[in-house]
């Protein structure tokens, strides 16, 4: 199954889509992601998104098709992903149909987690992400057992540069200008739209994306 993962920053696409990646056996496919390994690893791409991210911009839709593109091409021959936080722009979702049609394989469907600004804003500032293995945690509603340290590979627990609360306040009207219309893009196309209320707890809200999916 391909799909997409639409919401708001801190909706909970990242959570969501590591759960869902094992249950329907699809592999993650997380821009936000891929652009903070590459800042890590501090290759030409990373330095050329670093200041947009930081600032809670979008990074420009040439550089993200490019990765993309990249990475579907090193995916194996079923390439069936879950895309979390990309397409964000109608430029990328018009781009990721024609990359999905060139390789046979269509979208079945986009998955829209909604929550309240107000929850996102309290839930970016405790969340923590593993350095080592990625496990997204989160202080409030999901505290590792030992502060700072991954219950799953010990790895070490450290806090985004862009979930400080004026950065977030900032990606979030990037959010509603720039990717919230896509929502009006699918709805008119023939792909199938998910609503799911995000407001509820982790397991709720998969439990939500399962039965919209008929799993
Ligand atoms: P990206 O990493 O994609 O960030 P985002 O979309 O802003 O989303 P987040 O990762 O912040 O949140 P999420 O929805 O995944 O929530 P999570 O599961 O972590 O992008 C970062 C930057 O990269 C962008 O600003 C941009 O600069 C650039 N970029 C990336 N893709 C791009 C693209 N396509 N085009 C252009 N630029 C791009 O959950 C958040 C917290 O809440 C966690 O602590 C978690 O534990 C907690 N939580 C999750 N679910 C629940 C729940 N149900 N109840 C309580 N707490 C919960």
């Amino acid at each position: 199954m391909n799909l997409v993962l639409l919401g708001a920053p801190g909706a909970g696409k990242g959570t969501q889509g590591a759960l869902l990646a094992g249950r329907i056996g699809a592999h993650k496919l997380a821009t936000g992601d891929l652009l903070r390994e590459a800042v890590r690893a501090g290759s030409e791409l990373g330095r050329r998104a670093k200041s947009y991210m930081d600032a809670g911009e979008l990074v420009p839709d040439a550089l993200i098709l490019d990765l993309v593109r990249d990475t579907l091409a090193q995916g194996d021959s079923d390439p069936k992903a879950i895309f979390d936080g990309f397409p964000r722009t109608v430029p990328q979702a018009e781009s990721l149909n024609a990359m999905l049609r060139e390789l046979g394989t269509p979208l079945d469907g986009v998955v829209v987690i909604d929550v309240p600004e107000e929850k996102i804003v309290q839930r970016m500032s405790g969340r923590r992400t593993c350095s080592d293995c990625g496990r997204i945690y989160n202080l409030h509603t999901d505290p590792p057992a030992k502060r700072d340290v991954c219950d799953v590979c010990g790895g070490k627990l450290t806090q985004r540069m862009d979930d400080h609360e004026e950065t977030v306040r900032h990606r979030l009207s990037v959010y509603r200008e720039a990717t919230e219309p896509l929502i009006a893009f699918y709805e008119n196309s023939s792909i199938p739209v998910h609503r799911v209320d995000g407001d509820r707890s982790v397991e709720q809200v998969q439990s939500q994306i399962l039965e919209r999916l008929g799993r």
